[in-house]
């Protein structure tokens, strides 16, 4: 475990370790509890008395996690899950989807085991339960908290109709790299992004009262810095300085601990060197001493197991040791605390009081959902995708999609908005036309059949002047390895796996004959969400996937206008696209409603909204790429588009073949308006530093702009605030967002953003890991991406 702001030497061990014990503990004791609801002492004396009566079995059932799907017993026990649960040896199970099942083992547990205790049923509820809305990384593009929190709303609500009282979710992770198939479930890039839609959610879904019958409990993931994985390589290792992982990459976590997070999961990686499942610095120090968390750590699913493969105990007696006491309070989905902690409590290797700790941890959880008074899924009818549950996909996919280009296309001019009196328009993929797509791997209980493609709501709209080809394969051309492999691999049957290799070229072909006879095409291109994006999916190569380039090409090709919706999970190369072609909408993957929301949006029913939240490369090359780089000593300037031609040009920090820049940088999103930034003002150009210090979580000064829409139609605009501070004790990054404000205005009407800056925005990490502020100027610009130039400044003196 790492010291703790108390000084150390080895002389004075004995002496050192009872200050440092004092020093811990007061710290514990001056940390709020992070959920008040668990810390009630009602709550706490039910648990306590419950806990008195169970036996060292019933207490480690609470401790373990089955998914009982996929068999009639846990492997290697002789008993059913049936009986597993009557005899108190199991505290939840995960994937149980039907309200009968569920029904069917708690009434077992509510019936025949000896204590009654109720199970707590968990599952990955990531954008949506049955109700699936875009994924995470769309949400986040919409910079509006609101989104976010809508969609845990009715997805708590859905998931509880259904039994289920505990999601996996939200992933916080920070995900610096689109080389990792899990930036799809992320908020991207940004530590303050991320932190203010991590609030969000967990407000959605917990509704800051777990006892509410439509409240689900969180699971926060994945503890910690999992997006971080080296080469964006799924389950790599993360190796980073201490000062990185706690002002960036923790920072999401803390926020949705603060905001009263019931559960956290512990990830799969290890974080500089200790298995973040094992990891008493990571669920110990930080999570409890320095946070205050008082809910539950679960592990993430077989991650304990995956302690062996760290190399970080020789048995599962070890590592399932290590878990327990590192903090892991319940298994996920394994057979290491049913089977090999019991022995180590008899034996005294492990103190009984680190079961009871983690039991009380649980009980509490369930005790505040109110599982032991309503432990049943209630009768309900069917789901069905009403149209109120429509209407809130589709507003919440509106604000998603991130209009990156616009530029008039010849004497056409712009190509977006699309109007009504079009001509013929030639919709070109398979992406605009598979429901399968829509709904990707991580969209859990969402069924296909829901969703409206864009092909049907363009015919809708259109009705006879809509042409249609599908293009290519998605998973054909150059990754029909991966479709072959899917083929061969899949448990579980699927389309995409009896489909016989298509013929690109012949459907390129006929793609390229249909644009011949439209007036406009739309081709909507990316990759395949199914197979291609989220959990073990990470990618080397970020272009379209298969024959989609060779497809755009052929098409652009004919001079026809081409406007190209991207679909995908992650930032993929636009290259060739954004030298080519005039209009690209960024769509992610929009869920159910995607064809009725990228409908508004394409003809400007809706004006596009939404903000990169994370950076798009020119090439996979750049990648970790983001905006808040920290500064080096030579720091790259002029025009980098051609190889250094001197040696001034060329030792700086740059590539000799590519520019540093991203081709569309994080906070970028156009309207179909045009807004015009005044020059930001400050209310205080000098503050001084105890003022700041002392200010906790108060502003000191504020920062306003005048935002005008200069242009002809309703338009919504993320303002954003960044922020470098220039003089510091420990190198800070050129740029960081420290406010962001969305804002809707008429044709010709402006108004005046404030935003309020205090220690929660100024300070940072010093050496010594305490979050300070220090004599500095800080450089604040305020404007409409992370290349905004109108600039003010701030002193912060002695
Ligand atoms: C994923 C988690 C998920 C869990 C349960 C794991 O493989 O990493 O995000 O919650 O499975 O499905």
């Amino acid at each position: 475990m790492k010291p703790f702001f108390c000084a150390s030497h080895a002389a004075f061990l004995p002496l050192l370790l009872l200050v440092s014990l004092a020093c811990l503990q007061a710290t514990a004791q001056t940390v709020p509890a992070s959920n008040r609801q668990l810390a009630s002492k009602e709550l706490n004396d039910r648990v306590e008395a419950l806990l008195s009566k169970m036996t060292i079995e019933e207490k480690i059932g609470q401790l373990v996690q089955y998914s009982p799907g996929t068999g009639h017993a846990p492997p290697g026990s002789k008993l059913t899950y049936d009986e597993l649960v009557a005899n108190g040896q199991v505290g939840s199970f995960l994937y149980v989807v039907s309200r009968d099942k569920i029904n069917h083992y708690q009434h077992i547990a509510m019936e025949r085991s000896r204590l009654k205790i109720p199970l707590i049923f968990g599952m990955d509820v990531i954008h949506g339960h049955r109700t699936i809305f875009p994924v995470p990384l769309g949400l986040a593009a919409s910079w509006d908290p609101a989104v976010p929190e809508a969609v845990a709303r009715m997805s708590a609500v859905e998931a509880r109709a259904d039994g289920i009282s505990w999601v996996f979710s939200p992933m916080v992770d920070i995900a610096r790299d689109p080389r990792w198939g899990r930036i799809t479930e992320s908020n991207g890039e940004d530590p303050y992004l991320g932190s203010a839609m991590a609030r969000a959610w967990v407000k959605g879904y917990q509704q800051d009262d777990l006892s509410k019958p439509d409240s689900v409990a969180v699971s926060v993931k994945h503890f910690a810095a999992y997006g971080a994985v080296v080469a964006g390589r799924e389950y790599n290792a993360v190796d980073m300085s201490e000062i990185m992982l706690r002002q960036v990459y923790l920072e999401p976590y803390r926020a949705a601990v603060e905001a009263g997070a019931a559960t956290v999961m512990s990830a799969y990686v290890s974080v500089n060197g200790v298995p973040a499942s094992a990891n008493p610095f990571l669920l110990t120090q930080v999570l409890r001493k320095e946070w205050g968390f008082n809910g539950f750590v679960v592990s993430d699913e077989g991650a304990v197991a995956g302690l062996r493969n760290h190399g970080i105990g020789a048995d599962a007696d070890t590592v399932a040791r290590k878990a327990l006491e590192a903090g892991v309070d319940m298994e996920m989905d394994g057979t290491l605390y049913s089977t090999h902690l019991l022995s180590q409590v008899r034996s005294g290797k492990i103190p009984e009081s680190v079961v009871n700790e983690a039991v009380r941890r649980i009980l509490r959880v369930k005790f505040a959902l109110g599982l032991f008074e309503r432990p049943y899924a209630v009768e309900a009818p069917a789901y069905d995708a009403t149209p109120d549950r429509r209407a809130a996909a589709r507003k919440v996919a509106d604000e998603t999609f991130v209009l990156l280009k616009n530029d008039p296309a010849g004497n056409m001019g712009k190509l977006l908005p699309l109007t009504d009196k079009i001509g013929k328009v030639a919709l070109i993929g398979l992406l605009a036309d598979s429901q399968r797509e829509m709904v990707d791997a991580t969209a859990g209980t969402g069924d296909p059949k829901f969703v409206i493609t864009l092909r049907k709501a363009l015919s809708d709209r259109l009705g006879n002047r809509l042409l249609y080809a599908e293009g290519c394969g998605l998973l054909s051309g150059k990754d029909a390895n991966v479709l072959k492999q899917i083929y061969l691999n899949t448990d579980h049957p699927s389309p995409a796996a009896e489909l016989p290799l298509p013929d690109d070229a012949m459907t390129i072909a006929a793609a390229v004959e249909t644009a011949k006879q439209a007036d406009v095409v739309i081709m909507a291109l990316g990759e395949s969400a199914y197979w291609m994006e989220t959990e073990a999916e990470s990618r080397t190569r970020l272009g379209f996937t298969g024959s989609q380039e060779q497809l755009l090409e052929a098409v652009v090709a004919t001079g026809k206008p081409v406007i190209l919706v991207v679909v995908s999970g992650r930032p993929l190369e636009l290259t060739w696209a954004a030298d080519h072609l005039p209009a690209i909408l960024e769509a992610w993957s929009p869920g159910m409603e995607a064809g009725p929301a990228l409908t508004d949006v394409l003809f400007g029913d809706v004006d596009p909204s939404g903000k990169l939240p994370a950076s798009l490369p020119r090439y996979v090359g750049q990648e970790p790429l983001y905006y808040a780089q920290l500064p080096t000593g030579e720091p790259a300037h002029g025009d980098l588009s051609h190889m250094p031609r001197n040696s001034a040009e060329r030792f700086m920090s740059r590539y000799v073949d590519e520019e540093n820049a991203a081709l569309f940088p994080f906070g970028w999103g156009l309207s179909y308006t045009n807004f015009s930034y005044g020059q930001p003002t400050i209310d205080r150009s000098e503050v001084p530093l105890r003022e700041v210090a002392d200010s906790e979580h108060k502003p000191v000064v504020t920062v306003g702009v005048d935002v005008k829409n200069t242009g002809s139609v309703v338009g919504t605009e993320v303002v954003q605030l960044y922020l470098r501070n220039t003089v510091a004790s420990v190198e800070q990054p050129v740029r960081e967002l420290k406010g962001f404000a969305r804002v809707t205005l008429a044709p010709g009407e402006h108004k005046q953003i404030k935003f309020p800056l205090g220690f929660d925005e100024l300070s940072f990490y010093n050496v010594e890991l305490k979050r300070v502020v220090e004599p500095t100027t800080y450089k604040i610009w305020v404007g409409s991406s992370s290349l905004a130039t109108k600039e003010t400044r701030l002193k912060v003196t002695e």
